[in-house]
């Protein structure tokens, strides 16, 4: 039976989830709360294999439809071996992307139908779904910037189509917080990393505070 608190960072590239989440983990660890840190595939031998197999260029044949259920079974291994075990233990298991990002990018980007990516992956997570997801929403642009101005480099011709899939990533995730609004906060990312930070605090800091993890 689950008694810990199981949070996702969802959104696109460059919106912030990894730079955020490692601000979290300190302030959990200030709040002197149990928990754990993870990310798909989260160091999970088998989830690893898995997602080598979908990675693997060689795998040019590789059907949309296959690659999903590939997700589906790395994330289903996760959560066994990983994300069930420790909200067992009553902790609070902050995950970087769970099922959402294959309905935004595989069911609606990639246009494999977000109900039929959801489908298969309620066989996957059965019944596990986290008790918030925390969509770090901004312009594909931003993002991407954000990305690029690490890399040092110019923006090409296929970043540009790149831009493309993410505004429709995008209007997945958006689509996504219409269908869930109780499963989704959305945090406009797009403003300082301070600011975010700060959102990100205050709506965690409340949801222990209203299931009593601290006072
Ligand atoms: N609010 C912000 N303002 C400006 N820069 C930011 C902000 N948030 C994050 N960054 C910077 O943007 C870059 C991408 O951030 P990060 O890696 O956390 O994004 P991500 O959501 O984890 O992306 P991915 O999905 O690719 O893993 C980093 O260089 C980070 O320092
Ligand atoms: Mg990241």
């Amino acid at each position: 039976m689950k008694k810990g608190l199981f949070i996702v960072f969802e959104g696109p590239e460059g919106s912030g989830k990894t730079t955020v989440a490692g601000e979290i983990e300190k302030f959990l660890n200030e709040l002197g709360v149990d928990f754990i840190t993870t990310r798909e595939p989260g160091g999970i031998a088998i989830s690893e294999q898995i997602r080598e197999v979908i990675l693997n260029t060689n795998n040019t044949k590789m059907d949309g439809r296959t690659e999903a259920l590939l997700y589906a079974a790395a994330r289903r291994q996760h959560l066994v071996e990983k994300v069930i075990p420790a909200l067992e233990e009553g902790k609070i298991v902050l995950c970087d992307r769970f099922v959402f990002s294959s309905l935004a990018y595989q069911g609606f980007a990639r246009g494999l139908g977000m109900d039929e990516v959801m489908c298969i992956n309620e066989f996957a997570i059965d019944g596990y779904m986290p008790d918030i997801n925390i969509l770090f929403d901004l312009a594909p642009e931003v993002g991407l910037e954000r990305i690029d101005k690490n890399k040092n480099r110019e923006v090409n011709r296929l970043d540009l189509e790149h831009v493309d899939f993410h505004n429709k990533v995008r209007e997945g995730y958006l689509k996504l917080l219409e269908k869930y609004p109780q499963s989704i906060y959305r945090l406009d990312a797009e403003r300082s990393l301070n600011d975010v930070i700060l959102n990100a605090k205050v709506v965690i800091e409340d949801l222990l505070k209203k299931n009593d993890f601290i006072k």
